[in-house]
């Protein structure tokens, strides 16, 4: 048997207990505290958040689909002055009540530190705050408005399909792209994750574009732009028309892509898309990425993301890896 492996990251100059967070947008604090210990996770990832309420798409946004979902949402959320006055600091009482006296927390399976099973002196979850808008200036003020926060660092949409304005027009030309990453990498100290679209055809061009404008770090993959028709009807099934497609049917294509973007740029990837399993995670540190998301597989089932986390570091132990950097060096 092989020794419990060392699951700490250090990404965008901060330390990682692990290398397991959540994809925006699948993610809500209060639902998902209710099913598991979410700050067992290296970092949580919030849902999107504009500068005012936004109302999303009219219903039917969700439609399933083979290996998958569709879904417009069209980033439904009550605005980043709700989002710093509610989310924000439920997150962090949630994970301040699972610290135990002396400061110490609970790290059953999660090893961390590499300590035994028990306690640990690993850092907290961090918070990752999803930051979405219909124009530079407004992504730019969600930013510096989340300054004085605490969240840890911001995760900038620019690939949401669905919805009209802003989101995936910024994500899909790269001089957008760097004008919108350079507009808030100077709003803000914090570390910016810039998240990107599958809907491209290159997607390291985007990715690259990021990295010179101050990226410390990209995420992907978004989800990819589907349809759904509902034939006895004879009407698009969602009421956008069009949705973004995830799940499982998405993972060859999103580990192609943070395969071919982790040899294009130098900062970190966080990789995302139809990770179900450790297993599935395993494969994108063979990839590339520094750190995983894990998003329809919490609304299959809501323990997803810790329990992906367990199979990971279970992965990890019977097959000899002593932390993630052996993973990602894995790849012949
Ligand atoms: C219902 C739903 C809502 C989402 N909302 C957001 C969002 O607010 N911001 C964002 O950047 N991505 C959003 N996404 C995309 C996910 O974060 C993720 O990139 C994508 O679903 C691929 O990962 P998965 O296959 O594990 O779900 C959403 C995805 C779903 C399914």
């Amino acid at each position: 048997m092989y020794k419990r492996p060392d699951m700490s990251v250090e990404l965008c100059g901060l330390r990682w207990k692990n290398p397991v967070t959540t994809a925006s947008g699948t993610f809500s604090a209060r639902d998902s505290g209710g099913y598991y210990d979410f700050s067992r996770l290296g970092a949580v990832t919030t849902k999107g958040v504009s500068a005012e309420a936004w109302r999303g798409n009219p219903v039917p946004r969700i439609a399933e689909s083979w290996g998958g979902m569709l879904n417009a949402v069209g980033l439904e959320n009550p605005g980043v002055e709700a989002y710093i006055k509610e989310e924000i600091p439920y997150i962090k009482h949630y994970i301040n009540e699972r610290l135990m006296p002396g400061g110490e927390r609970m790290c059953a399976n999660t090893g961390g530190d590499g300590s035994e099973a028990g306690t640990c002196a690993a850092p907290e979850t961090l918070i990752i705050a999803n930051i979405v808008g219909k124009h530079v200036d407004e992504y730019r003020a969600v930013a510096e408005r989340l300054n004085e926060t605490d969240a840890d660092m911001l995760e900038m949409n620019i690939s949401c399909p669905n919805i009209k304005a802003g989101g995936l027009s910024f994500g899909t030309d790269a001089r957008l792209a760097a004008e919108v990453t350079a507009a808030v990498r100077a709003a803000t100290a914090k570390p910016l994750i810039v998240k990107l679209t599958p809907n491209v055809t290159d997607i390291c061009e985007i990715a690259k574009a990021a990295e010179d404008a101050g990226a410390d770090a990209v995420s992907l993959i978004n989800t990819l732009l589907g349809m759904r028709i509902d034939a006895k009807k004879r009407m698009p099934t969602l009421a956008n028309i069009t949705g973004g497609l995830s799940g499982p049917a998405i993972k060859p294509i999103a580990l192609r892509m943070v395969y071919q973007t982790a040899r294009a740029v130098n900062i970190p990837i966080i990789g995302m898309g139809g990770i179900m399993t450790g297993e599935d995670a395993a494969e994108f540190f063979m990839a590339g990425a520094s750190a995983v998301a894990v998003g329809t597989a919490a609304l299959i089932c809501p323990t997803a993301p810790t329990d992906i986390l367990s199979e990971l570091e279970e992965f990890m132990q019977s097959n000899g890896f002593a932390d993630i950097g052996a993973l990602r060096t894995a790849l012949g």
